[in-house]
């Protein structure tokens, strides 16, 4: 059967991204993951909301002797989805060494088993940080990339470049770049969703359990120079982004990649600043957040959005969900997980 390997599939995008293969393709779907921010709850989750079974390994990809041996036995692998990666901004730039280390190793040794066994289609999570503080916006995939912000945003450029140099020199290799904006939002059924083992860092997760009483919100600066003084960004539904990777490998399958590693931005093209996020969760939940103001967040770029028509036009991928609906769902999960305990 032909086989999809996912890496990083008990994680945020890649549980979502899971669902999307069992519920609108035929591929047998095989997850790696070494749960070092998840856990195998996911894969229960995933199965209940598909209906399907899938294979999954608990593996280090930075262990490349075990990745070889483990992953030598899947045959006819049509494609790899490459998530697994560590992604906290604050973290990476309080660590560097932690990002590079890790989300750099894994990259180059599932790329080395890719090169070994023939495998000719590759898709990488990058991510709108590769842009830094870029000059116009919305930006474009040709918008030449500034000095990353963290060393998180560093390690998507250099892992874009490894790529890159990897299907110039392996002509069997195909690959696509994701750079993701900001995913946020859960499964509408809100069976799903982020669910960070450790504290989270990133907004939405944190306003959801900042409304449930078990964190609270602290606006990183209001004195940018954006509309009301708080960051811009582009946030997307995570189910949005799961679909663009489906997408994103019928395309290389069916052979439409003409340039051999293509660049997809991955956004709605509307900035949103954190207050306007914050107004739309008090909106969609009934609630008032309390949250306080802030100084500013070493690594933050000061605002960002997409310009997506390559996706829409190359892929015919148009993202579906609202504002509203993002963070609706991620109150929705927020409120499921409550229920559980
Ligand atoms: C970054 C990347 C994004 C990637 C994500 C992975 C950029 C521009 N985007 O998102 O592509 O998917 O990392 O983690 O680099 N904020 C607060 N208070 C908080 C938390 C966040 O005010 O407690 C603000 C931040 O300053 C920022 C916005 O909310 O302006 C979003 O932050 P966050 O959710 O952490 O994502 P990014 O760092 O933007």
């Amino acid at each position: 059967m032909a086989t999809i390997i996912v890496t990083g599939g008990a994680g945020y995008i890649g549980s979502h991204t899971i669902i999307e293969l069992l519920t609108s393709t035929d591929f047998t779907v095989v997850s790696i993951d070494n749960f070092s921010n998840s856990t195998s709850r996911s894969y229960q989750r995933i199965k209940d909301i598909s209906g399907k079974s899938f294979d999954s390994l608990e593996l280090d990809l930075c262990n490349n002797k075990e990745l070889n041996a483990q992953l030598s036995k899947i045959t006819d692998i049509v494609g790899i989805i490459h998530f697994a990666a560590f992604k906290s901004v604050p973290e990476s730039v309080a660590d560097p060494l932690l990002y590079y280390n890790n989300n750099l190793n894994s990259l180059t040794n599932i790329l080395n088993f890719a090169k070994e066994k023939k495998i000719k289609n590759f898709i990488f999570s990058s991510s709108c940080s590769v842009y830094g503080n870029a000059d116009e916006l919305p930006v474009t995939e040709n918008t030449p990339l500034k000095a990353a912000e963290s060393p998180y945003g560093h390690t998507k450029q250099i892992g874009e470049e490894i790529i890159n140099f990897m299907c110039k020199a392996f002509p069997e290799l195909n690959a696509v770049l994701l750079r993701y904006f900001n995913p946020v939002g859960a499964h509408p059924s809100g069976k799903i969703g982020e669910f960070p083992l450790n504290r989270p860092n990133n907004l939405v997760p944190i306003i959801t359990q900042t409304a449930v009483g078990k964190n609270s919100l602290t606006v990183f600066g209001n004195d940018f120079d954006t509309r009301d003084g708080s960051c811009i960004r582009d946030y997307i539904h995570v189910s949005d982004i799961a679909d663009a990777h489906v997408k994103a490998l019928n395309y290389l399958i069916e052979n439409k990649n003409k340039k051999k590693s293509t660049v997809f931005n991955l956004g709605t093209g509307n900035g949103v600043s954190v207050l306007e996020a914050i107004r739309s969760f008090e909106k969609v939940s009934g609630k008032k957040l309390n949250y306080t103001i802030g100084s500013r967040r070493d690594g933050d770029v000061v605002a960002i959005y997409a310009n997506n028509n390559l996706a829409k036009t190359e892929l015919n991928w148009i993202p579906k969900f609202s504002l509203d609906d993002m963070m609706g769902s991620a109150w929705k999960w927020q409120q499921n997980l409550e229920a559980e305990k």
